[in-house]
């Protein structure tokens, strides 16, 4: 991990979220999964995104502009610099023999860098509308469901899953797939392990999201949910 001054490449809207391209700036890709601290201009607190795309010579990040710092980010102009900390956290296992990326809204951001580093596999994508479906366009080839339809309606077994979305999709899909490999979400402060800000409790037992995940076993997530709810 490092820190970077990178410049911007390119601002380009796909359906309702921003493709961010930033040149490299002598950082790593790191592993599909991991994430970087985007540092927004005008506010104090960098934001975590995903690395969407590792393109020659720069970083893509899909953006969804939902508040000040995501709509700063999705402002900055060609040329204009920024500062960028990663990659950050655990990214997705690769070892997988059969896998399906499943993702939902703004989480299909990590899947295109992913599809990359796996080959081939295929893809499932769920958006709440069908210009957030556009989106889809960064996965060619990916089956996509339209609410009020949900990807786990298409799920089948057999699979090595490896998802990324809303939190109750992530909860559907371990339910479905005990195998699966989830990349949740938490508000980051820091994004390397020394402000808790990210802390989540799962089972009574606090973990920063930004150092043991964000990339978690469904097995580690649906044991601890399944005594919650016996509580
Ligand atoms: C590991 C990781 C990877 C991420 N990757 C991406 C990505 O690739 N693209 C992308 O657009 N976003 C991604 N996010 C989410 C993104 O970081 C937040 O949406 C962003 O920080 C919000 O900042 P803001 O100032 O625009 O909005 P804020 O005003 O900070 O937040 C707007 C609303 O979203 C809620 N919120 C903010 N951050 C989170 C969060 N992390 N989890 C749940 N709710 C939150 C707030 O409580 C508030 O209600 C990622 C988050 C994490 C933890
Ligand atoms: S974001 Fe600071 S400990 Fe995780």
């Amino acid at each position: 991990m490092r820190r970077a001054r990178a410049r911007t490449c390119g601002v380009e809207g796909v359906g309702r979220y921003v493709l961010l391209r930033v040149s490299r700036a002598g950082l790593e890709p790191g592993e599909p999964g991991q994430f970087f601290m985007l540092s927004p201009p005008g506010r104090v607190l960098p934001r975590p995104m995903s690395l969407c795309l590792a393109l020659p010579g720069e970083l893509g990040f899909l953006l969804d502009p939902i508040g000040p710092g995501t709509r700063a980010l999705a402002a900055l102009e060609p040329g204009d610099e920024l500062d960028v900390f990663g990659p950050l956290g655990n990214g997705f296992r690769l070892d997988v023999e059969r896998p399906l990326l499943v993702g939902g809204g703004i989480g299909i951001a990590p899947l295109p860098y992913l599809a990359e580093r796996l080959g081939v596999a295929p893809a499932l994508l769920g958006f709440r509308s069908a210009e957030h479906a556009e989106a889809a366009a960064l996965l060619p080839g990916a089956e996509v469901v339209v609410e009020p339809e949900y990807v786990t309606e298409r799920l089948e077994p057999g699979y090595d899953v490896l998802a990324c979305g809303p939190e109750p999709m992530l909860r559907a899909v371990a339910a479905l797939a005990p195998n699966a490999q989830l990349a949740w979400e938490a508000p980051m402060a820091c994004g390397y392990g020394a402000c808790y800000g990210c802390a989540v409790e799962l089972g009574g037992a606090l973990r920063r999201l930004c150092v043991e995940g964000p990339v978690l076993a469904a097995a580690d997530v649906a044991a601890p949910l399944a005594q919650e709810e016996a509580a």
